[in-house]
């Protein structure tokens, strides 16, 4: 077993600088630049295993020369091409955070070169292409990572454990959603040809949280519809709705246009309702049935018309707590990509899972060019 395996960041744009900062302890990046942090209100419950003497910065590449001299500037090895990268026998790993579009051509190249690969999402623009990668991987028996971090996202972690529990009961309705205002970021994301736009962006998070949550269930039909309001070219959001054996069904929605915004998630079962806000209100509210008849309901009168069905359910028949609070380990992909590269580990996040991920992302696709309901498996 090999340790520190020597990582290579390629691409120190947005998310490359996050994995520098990471990998290298410099926590305070994201203050220091001005970025909101919203862990705060729950930092008791994240951990953060220290990845000193298991995974190192090698060094960086990019092409862009404001961003060689940032890394310069904080005393890190710049490389002068991807050729230098590939060549150094310091390097284990092969960071790729590029856009989308190169994704592909960068993880074969450092396979081949006797690299291992963590692939920034979405891994690859189709399914196909991480088929052709995987076969890579397997001749050259190089890891392919592929970077599912939101997996590790503590409102993810916190709805899953009320899932996996049953605190709610059986459960029919799941809504995972993201909304903001700002439209799609004005870089390659807003060219097609490149991998842009949101579906490629925060779809693939999405769908590979639900599927990942809801194996081993089958995914029997998809139905979506893309949303083109602020651009014709690319998606700024989409809304799809996807049906499993034996339910849930589950909503799925991605806003950029959106100045008001809908709960990250919304979860119905059987026994209760649960929702998580926002990133900045993240302890989820579960509000659990203790008894169906409510002999105290009295009818309200709501807007112009009388109602008994739509009025709140009195304190003795409903209880309404917080969710049960989760650890969430911020390193544990990192910790398990050296695993993995070592033979230690299976891979959590595993590129057959990302590729179901991308054949959903088609269906989708399909499913809102033809605005038909696609059947799944
Ligand atoms: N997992 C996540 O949470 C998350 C979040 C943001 C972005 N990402 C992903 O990370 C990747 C990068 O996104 P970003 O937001 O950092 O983009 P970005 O545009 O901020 O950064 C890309 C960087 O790549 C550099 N670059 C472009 N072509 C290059 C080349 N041929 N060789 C070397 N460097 C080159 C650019 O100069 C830039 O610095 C994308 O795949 C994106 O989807 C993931």
């Amino acid at each position: 077993m090999k340790l520190p395996l020597k990582i290579a960041v390629v691409g120190c744009g947005g998310m490359g600088t996050g994995h520098v900062c990471a990998i290298t302890g410099m926590g305070a990046y994201a203050e220091d630049a001005g970025i909101t942090v919203y862990r705060a209100a729950y930092q008791g419950q994240v951990e953060v295993t220290p990845l000193d003497g298991k995974l190192e910065l090698a060094g960086i590449y990019d092409i862009d020369p404001a961003r060689v001299a940032w890394a310069q500037s904080h005393g890190f090895k710049c490389y002068e091409s991807y050729e230098e990268v590939l060549a150094d026998p310091d390097c284990d790993i092969v960071l790729i955070a590029l856009p989308n579009d190169l994704h592909k051509e960068y993880s074969i190249r450092a396979m081949r070169a006797g690299k291992h690969v963590l692939c920034e999402k979405p891994a690859m623009l189709s399914s196909q292409d991480l088929l052709d990668v995987i076969e890579v991987s397997k001749e050259t028996g190089k890891v392919f990572y592929p970077r599912q971090n939101r997996r590790w996202d503590y409102d993810y972690i916190m709805l899953k454990n009320v899932f996996d529990q049953g605190l709610i009961g059986e459960v029919f309705d799941i809504e995972s959603r993201v909304h903001g205002s700002n439209g799609i970021p004005g870089d390659w994301r807003h060219e097609k040809a490149r991998g842009g736009g949101m579906m490629y962006d925060w779809g693939i998070h999405l769908l590979d949280r639900m599927l990942d949550m809801m194996k081993p269930r089958k995914l029997k039909s998809v139905y979506c519809r893309m949303r083109y309001a602020t651009h014709d070219e690319c998606d700024d959001g989409f809304t799809a709705v996807f049906t499993f054996e034996n339910g849930p069904e589950w909503h799925v929605e991605v806003g950029t246009w959106n100045f008001e915004k809908l709960p990250l998630w919304y979860m119905c079962g059987e026994k209760g309702t649960v929702t998580i806000k926002d990133w900045s209100d993240m302890d989820g509210s579960m509000s659990i049935l203790k008894k169906f008849e409510d002999e105290n309901l009295k009818p309200i009168l709501a807007g112009e018309g009388l109602t008994k069905t739509m009025a709140t359910r009195s304190s003795d028949s409903v209880v309404t707590t917080k969710c049960p609070p989760v650890i969430v380990n911020r390193n544990e992909l990192y910790l398990n990509l050296v695993d993995a590269c070592n033979g230690e580990a299976e891979q959590i996040c595993k590129p057959e899972q990302t590729v179901r991920a991308l054949r959903l992302m088609e269906a989708c696709f399909e499913s809102s060019e033809k605005n038909i309901v696609v059947n799944f498996e």
